[in-house]
């Protein structure tokens, strides 16, 4: 036999990794367990069986929490959180970085343990899962260490509430557990019904590394255990699963003044470009569905391929999807291991069976079981459901595309928003798309790079929220100081039916336009005397329907340079500070005050002060462990409607206007309730200000009727009140429909009209952090 003939012929042998050592500390454990609760483990009591989907074994029995267990374990956090604050950054962060030393010396037993319980194949949870949580607790064993001195005014949200899927157990609770304990909060997790042993494992860690007892609780269970947790006392939830849960969990904390975080599904597209490097494209794609075997919430699931390439690529896909490996995860020659759960492997033949493309199976042998074969289909419209829905499993739907606008456009064609690939050789071509690409991580040539230093999350259904990096560091913070309660402010009232004398009809300003508002109705504004002094439009459902549609088509706004955005607010400025006494006048009279004047200049500067981030708030070069960049370029939100102050009628608008439109923002403004002419007055400014119609839009009437249609308009992307009606209930409520962002809390606890009103706190609400990869390689 030839060299050659032995290389043709050679298949890989067995070499499987032993079970043993995992095996026997489940059984050291008694093989039942409890929760981890104030340090100690609970007695196991009702239950149910966690198996190896590979083999459908047994490996434990784990314990279903009752109220109880959970009321217990939020107490124990409550009573650890003030101690393990005081710790101070330095304090925690030896903490953390004992956690890390001994994540990284049981670093088998977890990996072998992981692979047991969910099924991946060995290679991944000894390569990939649990180096990538020992990097996250390092990482933030340094946050911690730094926070007192980068993290001024920042404080712990207190109890976090943190619920993780199956698919990546421990690294999912690395993701969690870390930044929150870097800042200071204790935590109740629970863990995925399927796979918790690691969670119990690294629970059993936290008693090892002496971490103080009550700052990590485990409790186990299904998502009765979930809704527990997020009806509970809690400070903040942090959330990863499916976008149905992420949206009840929505509404479930709406209105309590709590914090809320959510990584939800994505159906991330794979962007090939005719002059890829269709090689390395192909075995990227291995890695972006088959990895895990697809169950990767940013899984590259959407190939979308040139149609110049389609047919090399698909035939090149096909023979490298008949030489993956299936079989046992514990055999490190695996490529694809188990389906996590019987009940996991029915949910995707369901979705298949109902595929109208051509179906491609790998031609490989599949062991009986929880398996399933890597799967192409190609054939489908753009609108078929297995191109919508996501699948999480090993299934990859591909369709093709001509121009890059195309794929730009067949890529956001989607609800969600995590993650994209995009492959060329031309740099100018791959640097031009990924920008446009809708979704919170961009790979370019690459596929599924992680690290602790780079913010993770998505956008639109895929959640809110980033994980990794700075940003996902300060989520789990909220500022210092003390909460100033909004008291609702009044109009005043008067008789006269008719303005004395008439000037003008009051409007809406929509589109860069004066607009009567839909109903046809105003009111009147008196002042404190009870003389009429003029009338306000009463917006309408559709009036904000009308607003949203013109801010959406302002589009270009987000593509102006920085340097532009900045030009025009220095001109709003500039032309406000014209007007000056006017104003001054016109509010004092308004509002029966004397603040007239110092309210106008402080409009006039925060008008400055915008004007000045515009192209100052740009972004970072995250320092990852691979040979290039990862860039968090700060991105806007879109479309942002926002309830304005109702105590300073010009303020209150122009400090929402200002960082919103500076970070490239189209907004929607509803007035101060009770002081709506300064607001309508202002739209003279705009309208000589060089701001294009639809980037400002302001309506008038009542914040209670606006606010829900403002909260569940589609076309929204994030909701603002610092209104003093109470409205976070009815805006968070509204926002679960397409997952949009709020504000409400937090902006109300502090003083926005000091120093704060002008702070970074709104420049991070006007965007959202976009992480693009750049790998180098020639
Ligand atoms: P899931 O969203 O139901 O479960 C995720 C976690 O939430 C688990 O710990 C679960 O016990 C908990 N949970 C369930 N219902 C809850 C509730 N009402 N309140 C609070 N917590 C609750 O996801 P599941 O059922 O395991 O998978 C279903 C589909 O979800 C998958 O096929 C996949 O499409 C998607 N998924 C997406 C993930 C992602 O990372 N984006 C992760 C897991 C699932």
């Amino acid at each position: 036999m030839t060299i050659k003939e032995i290389f043709e012929t050679m298949d890989y042998g067995p070499a499987p990794e032993s079970a043993g050592d995992a095996l026997a500390w489940i059984v050291d454990q008694g093989s039942r367990f409890g929760h981890f609760i104030d340090g100690a483990f609970t007695e196991p009591g009702e239950g149910f069986d966690s198996r190896n989907p590979a083999s459908g074994e047994v490996l434990a029995t784990l314990t279903q929490a009752t109220q109880g267990d959970v009321d217990a374990a939020v107490a124990a956090a409550r009573a650890a959180q003030p101690g393990w604050e005081a710790l101070g950054g330095p304090g925690r962060a030896r903490h953390l970085y004992a956690l890390a030393r001994l994540l990284q010396k049981h670093a088998r037993l977890f990996a072998v343990l992981e692979t047991l319980d969910n099924g991946k194949p060995i290679r991944e949870s000894r390569d990939i899962d649990v180096p990538l949580a020992q990097r996250h607790f390092y990482y933030h064993a340094g946050m911690a260490q730094l926070m007192d001195t980068e993290l001024p005014g920042q404080q712990a949200h207190g109890v976090c509430g943190q619920i993780i899927p199956w698919n990546f157990p421990l690294l999912m609770l690395a993701w969690k557990v870390a930044p929150a304990l870097a800042t200071g909060n204790c935590v109740v997790l629970k863990p995925a019904e399927w796979t918790s042993l690691t969670a119990l494992l690294f629970a059993d860690i936290c008693r090892q590394a002496g971490l103080p007892k009550g700052v990590v609780n485990i409790v186990t269970g299904d998502g009765a255990v979930g809704e527990r947790i997020v009806k509970a006392d809690v400070d903040k939830i942090a959330f990863t699963g499916s976008t149905e849960v992420g949206r009840r969990i929505r509404q479930a904390t709406a209105g309590r003044g709590i914090a809320l975080t959510l990584e939800l599904g994505g159906k991330s597209p794979y962007v090939v470009f005719e002059d890829a490097d269709i090689d390395s494209a192909v075995e990227g794609l291995v890695d972006a569905i088959w990895f895990n075997q697809g169950q990767v919430c940013c899984a590259g699931s959407r190939l979308l391929v040139q149609e110049g390439i389609a047919e090399e690529f698909h035939t090149r896909l096909k023979a490298r999807m008949d030489k993956l490996r299936i079989g046992d995860p514990l055999d490190k020659c695996i490529d694809v291991g188990a389906i996590v759960d019987p009940e996991q492997l029915r949910r995707i033949e369901s979705l298949v069976a109902g595929a109208e493309g051509t179906v491609y199976r790998a031609n490989c042998d599949l062991p009986e079981g929880c398996f399933y074969p890597p799967t192409l289909i190609t054939g489908l419209s753009a609108a078929s459901p297995l191109m919508q829905e996501e699948i999480f499993g090993p299934v990859l739907v591909s369709t093709t595309f001509r121009t890059p606008a195309e794929a730009v456009d067949l890529a956001n064609n989607t609800r969600y928003g995590l993650a994209a690939s995009v492959w060329s050789e031309n740099i100018n071509t791959a640097l031009d798309v990924a920008p446009q690409l809708a979704a919170g991580v961009i790979w370019v040539n690459g596929t599924n790079m992680f690290d602790a230093a780079a913010g993770f999350g998505g956008l639109r259904e895929s959640g809110f929220g980033r994980e990794g990096g700075w940003e996902g560091l300060r989520a789990y913070t909220r500022a210092t100081g003390e909460a100033r309660p909004l008291t609702p402010v009044e109009p005043f009232s008067g008789d006269a039916a008719e303005p004395q004398p008439v000037d003008r009809t009051a409007k809406l300003y929509i589109g860069g336009k004066q607009a009567r508002p839909d109903g046809g109705y105003a009111r009147n504004v008196y002042d404190t005397a009870g003389a009429l002094i003029g009338q306000a439009p009463i917006a309408n459902r559709k009036d904000i329907r009308n607003a949203v549609e013109a801010a959406r088509g302002a589009g270009g706004w987000a593509r102006a340079t920085a340097h532009n955005r900045a030009q025009v607010l220095y001109y709003i400025g500039e032309n406000l500070s014209a007007r000056a006494a006017e104003f001054a006048a016109g509010i004092d009279r308004q509002t029966g005050g004397s603040g007239g004047a110092a309210e106008v200049a402080a409009c006039v500067d925060r008008l400055f002060t915008w004007a000045a981030w515009a192209d100052k708030f740009d972004g970072a070069v995250r320092a990852v462990p691979l040979r290039g960049v990862a860039l968090a370029m700060n991105e806007p939100c879109g479309v942002i409607g926002a309830l304005c102050a109702d105590e300073a009628p010009l303020l209150g608008l122009v400090s929402l206007m200002g960082p919103a439109i500076a970070m490239g923002n189209r907004v929607v403004l509803v007035a101060s309730e009770p002081f709506p002419l300064a607001a309508l007055e202002f739209t003279q400014v705009l309208e000589t200000s060089d701001v294009p119609g639809g980037v400002v839009n302001i309506l008038t009437g009542s914040h209670a009727e606006l606010a829900p249609t403002l909260a569940a308009h589609l076309d929204v992307d994030a909701v603002w009140s610092f209104s003093s009606t109470d409205l976070a209930q009815v805006i968070e409520r509204g926002a679960a429909g397409n997952l949009k962002r709020t504000w409400v809390n937090d902006g109300l606890a502090r003083d926005w009209t000091g120093p704060e009103g002008a702070g970074r706190a709104f420049l991070e609400q006007a965007t959202e952090v976009k992480t693009v990869w750049v790998p180098y390689g020639a």
